[in-house]
């Protein structure tokens, strides 16, 4: 499977696909090139489409539900897929397409869902409701090839408890996206938040390797 450019991976909630070209740069200028865009909302999708011919950002699809959303998610040029569960039909339908995907577990048999697929990439959702990193420690002794994308509830004040466990392969959140900032086209703000949690991610990350 590909790896994540950035330890960070931004969930974006878009409602108006005109900001995806500017909330991009935003990520990219604060050094953060990757970002889900989520299909939580009609804008997503074009979006998506938008930001597809983009070399400089890595662009994958978020909250995929359905074989359908996966179908149409590849099809307007997501390079990942990312689904806070986990089901054999959409298991199944990334398998016959060779896509990047990183389906949602949270339990012992989730994970083994996946791993049994060949898939090692999890999206550990909602995390600090599932327990956090607590459980992701507990889970990975077991599965020790499981790679965790821990998101939900996480922010700069509990980032480093995630993002210092050797099983997370990156931390996914919105806190540096907020959906009221794109709605109101507040870039530069964005751009701010961006490079601060960039530079907390890069700061832990360093801390980690001493
Ligand atoms: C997601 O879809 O990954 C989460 O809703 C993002 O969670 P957060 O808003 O708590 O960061």
């Amino acid at each position: 499977m590909p790896e994540f450019q950035s330890p960070l991976v931004p969930v974006v909630v878009i409602d108006d696909a005109t900001a995806a070209g500017p909330l991009a740069d935003a990520l990219v200028e604060g050094g953060l090139p990757i970002v889900e865009v989520t299909l939580r909302t009609a804008a997503g999708l074009e979006a998506i489409r938008r930001l597809s011919g983009r070399e400089d950002i890595q662009v994958g699809a978020g909250t995929v539900l359905s074989v359908a959303e996966l179908d149409q998610a590849v099809a307007a040029g997501a390079q990942f897929i990312v689904s806070p569960g986990t089901s054999p039909a959409l298991l199944d339908r990334a398998a016959e397409l060779g896509v990047w995907a990183i389906p949602g577990a949270v339990t012992a048999s989730e994970v083994l869902q996946v791993l049994e697929r060949g898939l090692n990439q999890i999206k550990f959702f909602p995390a600090a409701a599932a327990g956090g990193p607590p459980v992701i420690k507990a889970l990975s002794g077991p599965f020790s090839a499981a790679r965790f994308i821990p998101t939900g509830g996480i922010g700069p004040a509990n980032l480093a408890e995630y993002l210092n466990l050797p099983s997370v392969a990156a931390v996914g959140g919105s806190w540096m996206v907020p959906r009221q900032a794109i709605a109101a086209r507040d870039f530069g703000a964005i751009r701010g938040l961006v490079g601060e949690a960039a530079a907390l991610a890069a700061q832990i990350r360093q801390g980690k390797e001493q």
